[in-house]
């Protein structure tokens, strides 16, 4: 290939092609989002979503599948995508969104799959995994801190390294190590100053050097900065979308004037021509999709994924029972989210469609298009609602209020909509609520209502998976994967999520997303992570761990027993935590390491096996640059939700780092006396201290003048000594001590 050919290779060949060395007799090949259905645009492209796509088969979004909680569901929605791509003739599906909801006003949030990122780096593996078992590409997106859309193209996420690489890389980590993604698409943000695209510490020496990824990045699209050739160099190898002929001028330009080698320029040709070639040598161009298959998987992956959030025992609803529908959710409902997600879905189930065949009533109640009540239409849906034994009534957020592009203002659901439910809880003592939104609300009228069922965005066949669960055909098994704060205001990062003058959003609440901020808080949520009803009941027993002490670098088997005590056949999630309650780390309470859901018979009992390794202990250390067990006792508690432990046991770990500790004049006694040395020196000097001679006298030192002394530096404990202590007694100290 020439120098100019290279660097064609570079940037699209249009908005959704690739550019290829055709004349070498490789095609061009296409890519399209992307994540929860496919958007292939076969005429105008655009990347929000606007214009017409081919129709496909709308999956739940991610907020919404994350709630499954099951690995398996996201591997086989991974293998039917995958399945779709190669007849739909596509080298690479963009997605999954694995970005981490820091804020619940992220507009995309309907697309991200959870505040935590061990949940989110498991599901999105998985997912990999099932889409690339088809021989197609994912673009694992979008790296990285990209957690608002507010200024999305421009702003700068402000992250400590620990908080990015406990938090915010973590889930991305995990899939690159787990499932080795053919691409990663970098973000529009910059995060600590520097552009995604820019961002080599980023995009070498993390991604690759450390995770191994080896294949090829791409810009999100239009995230390429001016700066073709610092992004090259960088790690950024193709820029999307289309061709940039002016960019594409700066690399010849930069390799014929010597400022960049040529090699950089060849491994970025060679990573994009491996994955496209890894594609066309296993293209099968005959494959056919089955709509009508597909329908089917996406509602069995919603009813696996909505969260039964309230159930009095209102639920499940008999189907010879009078039932009146309101709300005109019920028969347009919202199942997916606006912007590059958006799908041209091939057929949509509504509920009162799917309900076609039994007593139901309806009234729309409000119209989509305002958020202003209307009076007569709210009194119809109240009549309708009267005249039943039940009210289903559908609500949520609409699409002008929750997007890619732009935040939402706050968590309540339009006026409209409010008013609605509390004009029929008023008139119909057996009301139920469906909520459709991409992330969560706040519910005034909970207490006023018998049952809330959360549909999230559930896909084309979302009215078809709601009555299953409503009438009990599918036991709910979803968990929230996200923390519903009782106000916005609670969510720590309410201070500063809408950045400075300078476009800076300093992620100021550090490693205390979601519930490892209202644990740590001991904050009242609305309902917290890991929580989610069944029409049966589940009960914990025997958690044990197989051994009491290890090391760092041993592994830990936790089994617990579960069983299902009530009298129909259910799914539960049993979630695994740890914490470590006398940390000397600043850390949450506890924070999510295993998870697995499974099925049961009525009185059918389980045993459930987790496996935890270092890093279910440790907390990243910036000193060392490494990740780090701290010595000391760890709880681990088997649970039904992040606030709902049922059994704990503890283990004993020891950390395997040597740190070298530097010690100065400036460290503390208590740091001096870890030290076999300075426990003997320190200790002497203690004893002939002042201090210790006022608690000789009976004055008693009391444990808080002891923290006192403990946390003296040398340089005081020589001074407060006076002439007890011989002159250089510190220096010689510190010799011994840093030998
Ligand atoms: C979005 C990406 C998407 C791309 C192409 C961008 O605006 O952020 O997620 O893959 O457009 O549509």
């Amino acid at each position: 290939m020439t120098l100019e050919e290279k660097a064609a290779l570079c940037s699209g060949k249009d908005f959704w092609h690739l550019e290829t060395p055709e004349r070498l007799g490789i095609p061009s090949v296409m890519v399209s989002d992307g994540p929860c259905g496919i958007r292939k645009q076969a005429d105008a492209a655009d990347h929000l979503g606007l214009n017409a796509s081919v129709p496909a088969t709308s999956y739940p979004t991610g907020s919404c599948m994350a709630c499954s909680f099951d690995r398996d569901l996201f591997r086989e929605s991974g293998e039917t995508l995958g399945h779709a791509c190669q007849a739909e003739e596509l080298a690479v599906l963009l997605g999954p969104a694995v970005n981490i909801k820091r804020s619940p006003l992220c507009g995309r949030n309907f697309e991200y799959l959870s505040e935590d990122p061990y949940l989110t780096g498991e599901l999105a593996k998985n997912y990999i995994n099932g889409v690339q078992s088809q021989n197609i590409g994912v673009s694992l997106k979008h790296y990285a801190a990209n957690s608002q859309e507010y200024n999305r193209m421009s702003s700068d996420s402000v992250v400590d390294e620990r908080t990015l690489r406990e938090i915010y890389l973590a889930g991305f980590e995990t899939a690159v190590k787990g499932s080795k993604p053919w691409t990663i698409m970098c973000s529009y943000n910059r995060i600590n100053g520097t552009f995604a695209a820019e961002n080599k510490r980023l995009l070498t020496d993390i991604l690759r050097d450390e995770w191994g990824f080896d294949g090829y990045v791409v810009s999100d699209w239009g995230a390429t900065t001016a700066d073709r050739v610092k992004c090259l160099e960088a790690g950024m190898d193709l820029e999307m979308p289309g061709k940039n002929a002016a960019n594409d001028k700066q690399l010849v330009e930069a390799v014929k004037n010597g400022t960049m080698d040529e090699s950089v320029l060849d491994t970025a040709v060679e990573r994009i021509l491996s994955v496209t070639l890894k594609y066309l040598d296993n293209r099968k161009p005959e494959t056919v999709i089955d709509f009508e298959a597909d329908h089917e998987k996406a509602r069995k992956i919603a009813a696996e994924s909505m969260v039964l959030l309230k159930n009095d025992g209102i639920l499940p609803l008999k189907r010879e029972q009078k039932i009146a529908f309101v709300g005109k959710f019920a028969e347009a409902p919202r199942f997916q989210g606006g912007g590059s997600s958006h799908v041209n879905s091939y057929k949509v189930t509504s509920a009162l469609e799917a309900a076609k065949d039994l007593r139901v009533t309806y009234a729309p109640g409000y119209a989509i298009e305002t958020a202003e009540p209307d009076d007569a239409m709210i009194a119809e849906a109240v009549e309708t609602a009267k005249n039943a034994d039940v009210a289903v009534v559908f609500v949520g957020i609409t699409d002008a209020m929750e997007s890619e592009g732009f935040d939402r203002k706050s968590l309540s659901m339009p006026k409209n909509h409010e008013a609605l439910v509390e004009a029929v809880a008023k008139a119909q003592k057996n009301t139920v609520v469906v909520v459709m939104c991409g992330g969560c609300i706040t519910m005034p009228w909970l207490d006023d209502v018998r049952g809330v069922l959360y549909a999230y965005l559930g896909g084309e066949a979302v009215g078809a998976a709601t009555l299953d669960l409503l009438f009990g055909d599918v036991n709910p098994s979803g968990k929230l994967a996200e923390t519903f704060p009782r106000r916005l205001e609670d969510n720590p990062s309410y201070l500063y999520y809408f950045g400075d003058e300078q476009n800076k959003t300093e992620y100021r609440e550090g490693v205390f997303v979601g519930y490892r901020y209202y644990d740590k808080k001991n904050l009242d949520v609305l309902f917290p992570f890991g929580y989610g009803l069944s029409y049966t009941t589940f009960e914990y027993s025997d958690l044990t761990v197989d051994k009491t002490a290890m090391q760092d670098t041993d592994t830990l088997t936790v089994s617990v027993k579960v069983k299902n005590t009530g009298a129909v056949k259910g799914k539960e999630v049993v979630q695994l935590y740890v914490g470590m309650p006398k940390s000397r780390t600043i850390r949450p309470d506890k924070e999510l390491r295993g998870f697995e859901k499974i099925e049961l018979e009525p009185g059918e009992e389980k045993t459930v096996s987790f496996t935890l390794s270092k890093r279910a202990f440790a907390y990243y250390r910036t000193d060392i640059s490494d990740w780090c067990v701290e010595s000391g006792e760890y709880v681990i508690m088997a649970a039904k939700s992040s606030r709902d432990i049922a059994c704990t046991a503890t283990v004993q770990v020891e950390s395997t780092t040597a740190i070298k500790r530097v010690y100065t004049m400036n460290s503390t006694v208590e740091e001096i006396m870890e030290s076999p040395v300075g426990r003997e020196i320190v200790g002497k000097m203690m004893a002939a201290s002042p201090l210790a001679q006022m608690d000789d006298d009976g004055l008693g030192m009391g444990e808080g003048m002891e923290r006192m002394m403990m946390e003296m530096p040398l340089r005081a404990l020589i001074s407060f000594g006076g002439d007890s202590v011989p002159e250089g007694m510190g220096e010689m100290l510190l010799q011994q001590l840093n030998a």
